[in-house]
């Protein structure tokens, strides 16, 4: 029988150092593009794909997000008191019923692969998906997410979302090496965390989406702390290949790394040239700005 994808774990303990001082008491999911935060963008994608279960491994200073997912009576009833029932929609959209949010603390920031190795008791026996929130990724009306569901509906096997980076940036990211690769898919030979440009075995890099098997929490149970000391995802997956098929999938879509304020930048000023009400305004903006009058 196919398995299809019901959970997705969303590892937002992270400290978001890159981002002080607006990050030192807001968490960095929560930076808005446009007006909406990173996370609510993860867990829209997650929701499209057919996840109902949203595992957040979370952090002392990530009350935010709880708030975020949960109901606020006084700001409803202010809104309906006031008449303003589109603000009222926007707030109660934030999440489709049947869709449960489960918060698990990590206690200490020991990495990627501590903070899914976290989820293990929620996610038990299913395969489920892993989805970091920085990694904004705009698939247009098929998300990433979605793309990566379908092909496990027929795969039925691992699979991690990867896209071609400048040879220079392999070093801040997961790179794969593929045994060989039919149009957008190929099985995983060998992943290295961050290698440098001269050790890197090409210029695939995994960015931050991924469907996995339950046998990585076991993997990830005897993983050593690997690569700026932390217990590494990416380590977890090189054993899991040893084991299981793994394939690495180059989807349809703009990534956005908004872990860097560039990129966060390309985000917001690309997001709101779509934003339905202020593409037409900003637009014009933008154009005198870059474009000043003689
Ligand atoms: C993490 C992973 C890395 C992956 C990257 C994608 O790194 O460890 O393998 O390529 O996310 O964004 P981080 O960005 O947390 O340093």
């Amino acid at each position: 029988m196919t398995q299809g994808i019901r959970k997705a774990v969303f590892p937002v303990a992270g400290m978001g150092t890159r981002f002080l001082p607006a990050t030192k008491a807001n968490p960095k999911e929560m930076l808005p593009i446009v007006d909406k935060p990173l996370i609510q963008y993860a867990v829209e994608e997650a929701v499209a794909a057919g996840v109902t279960e949203l595992i957040f491994v979370t952090s002392s200073s990530k009350r935010a997000i709880e708030d975020h997912f949960d109901r606020n009576f006084e700001l409803e009833y202010e809104l309906e008191q006031r008449g303003k029932q589109t603000l009222l929609d926007i707030v109660h959209d934030i999440l489709p019923s049947g869709v449960n949010c489960v918060y698990i603390r990590q206690p200490e920031a020991l990495g990627l692969g501590h903070a899914v190795l976290c989820a293990k008791s929620v996610v038990g026996d299913d395969p489920f998906a892993v989805i970091l929130a920085d990694d904004l990724i705009d698939g247009g009306r098929h998300g990433c997410l979605s793309q990566m569901t379908e092909l496990f509906t027929r795969q039925q096997c691992s699979l991690l979302g990867v896209e071609e980076v400048d040879a220079q940036e392999t070093d801040k990211y997961g790179i794969v090496r593929l045994e060989k690769k039919s149009q957008r898919l190929g099985r995983v030979e060998q992943i290295i965390e961050k290698p440098r440009i001269d050790e890197a075995p090409s210029n695939l890099a995994v960015v931050g989406r991924y469907i996995l098997t339950p046998r990585i929490f076991a993997l990830l149970e005897n993983t050593d702390k690997g690569t700026g000391g932390e217990i590494q995802l990416t380590d977890a997956i090189a054993d899991l290949l040893e084991e299981e098929v793994v394939m690495a999938y180059q989807f349809d879509g703009q990534r956005y790394d908004c872990g860097s304020k560039l990129g966060y930048l390309k985000a917001t000023v690309e997001y709101a040239l779509k934003h339905p009400q202020l593409k037409g305004e900003f637009l014009q903006y933008l154009r005198g700005f870059c474009l000043p009058a003689e």
